[in-house]
């Protein structure tokens, strides 16, 4: 009895904002994006689209893909920090849309690393209680709401989209997790964040005044945490699988710089040609960018059954960590 990955899906928005549109609204350049973060364009939710409409169409493409009907899933968990409203949470605005009355639901926190905390949660639901059977998990973000689009230092960074997985029990097959390593470090919530809107400096005219409510990331700091947070997570996923670098055929990365990804590539000695990466085409997509990859990777067949599938993310919080997929 395994737990195994059943079903993908993923939304981008349609509308696509190019560097060449930002350079009309902040000192920057196209040659600057490209050149520091290997980003060309992402997409932007339309002003009526929530976060949960576009979790909600990955979430019919992932069920699809799954075999599934709504009302199938025991649990929903979205991972976001751009939810719908504070409360309720955005799982639950979801599954009203999606018509899955029997799933609890609830929204994990773990910013760009949510899609993997949740698979973790998620897998872990489906070890220690068999009345859970199937499991929707989400990353979903409409960064776009967040984003500063007078603060060039983040704004070029950040995209919206969702992608969604079906994880469930399966009597034929091994589990599809490895291994995983998951890790925090809260001495360093100043390095990105978003300072107001919660308890401890609740919105106000001041606070939308002096924009306390969009992103505030130390890019450089973040950089280097990230790096060596990525590396150790995955090396100790490998480890405790008995898996080699060599043996990986995809490093799924969160897609946050592709100078992140190479450094981390490197420090691994995953060739870049096995690094997976669309962040040219969808910018960072904090919790989502990891299944936006999945989802690319399982419908264009560049994976077969068998292959060792290695997944790192890392955010604020900070946040981090690995899991071994074997296909
Ligand atoms: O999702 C997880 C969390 N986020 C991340 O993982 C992001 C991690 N950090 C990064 O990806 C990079 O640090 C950035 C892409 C954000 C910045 O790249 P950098 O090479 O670290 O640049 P920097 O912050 O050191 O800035 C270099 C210069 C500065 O000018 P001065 O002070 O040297 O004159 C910035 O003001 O580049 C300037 N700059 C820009 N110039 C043109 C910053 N943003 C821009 C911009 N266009 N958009």
């Amino acid at each position: 009895m395994g737990i195994i990955i059943s079903g993908i899906g993923s939304y981008v928005p349609e509308k696509v904002l190019t560097n060449a549109d930002l350079e009309k609204m902040v000192e920057t350049s196209d040659e600057w994006i490209r050149s520091r973060t290997g980003i060309e364009e992402r997409r932007v939710a339309a002003d009526e689209q929530a976060t949960s409409d576009l979790a909600y169409a990955a979430a019919l493409r992932a069920l699809e893909d799954a075999d599934t009907q709504a009302e199938e899933l025991d649990v929903i968990i979205v991972a976001s920090i751009t939810v719908d409203q504070v409360f309720p949470s955005t799982a639950c605005i979801l599954q009203k849309k999606l018509g899955a009355s029997r799933a609890f639901c609830f929204d994990l926190e773990a910013a760009c690393s949510g899609l993997v905390y949740s698979l973790e949660v998620g897998q872990s639901l489906l070890k220690s209680n068999h009345r859970y059977k199937k499991i929707l998990v989400i990353g979903a973000e409409k960064l776009s709401s967040i984003v500063d689009w007078s603060d060039r230092n983040t704004c070029v960074l950040f995209g919206d989209g969702a992608a969604a997985v079906v994880i469930e029990r399966d009597a034929e097959r091994d589990d599809c997790i490895l291994s995983t390593s998951l890790g925090s470090d809260g001495n360093h919530t100043e390095v990105l964040n978003i300072p107001a809107g919660g308890s401890r400096i609740p919105a106000s005219e001041q606070t939308v005044a002096e924009r306390l409510h969009y992103i505030r990331m130390a890019g450089r700091d973040v950089f280097k945490l990230a790096v060596n947070a990525m590396v150790s997570s995955s090396k100790e996923v490998m480890e405790e699988a008995g898996v080699t670098s060599e043996q990986i055929k995809w490093l799924v990365p969160h897609q946050a710089n592709y100078r992140i990804l190479k450094a981390v590539a490197q420090r691994l000695h995953i060739p870049e040609e096995r690094v997976y990466m669309n962040l040219n085409r969808f910018g960072n997509t904090s919790a989502a960018s990891i299944g936006l990859c999945l989802d690319e990777i399982a419908r264009d067949k560049l994976v077969s059954t068998g292959d060792y599938v290695l997944l790192t993310a890392f955010g604020g919080g900070l946040t981090w960590g690995s899991i071994l997929l074997k296909w």
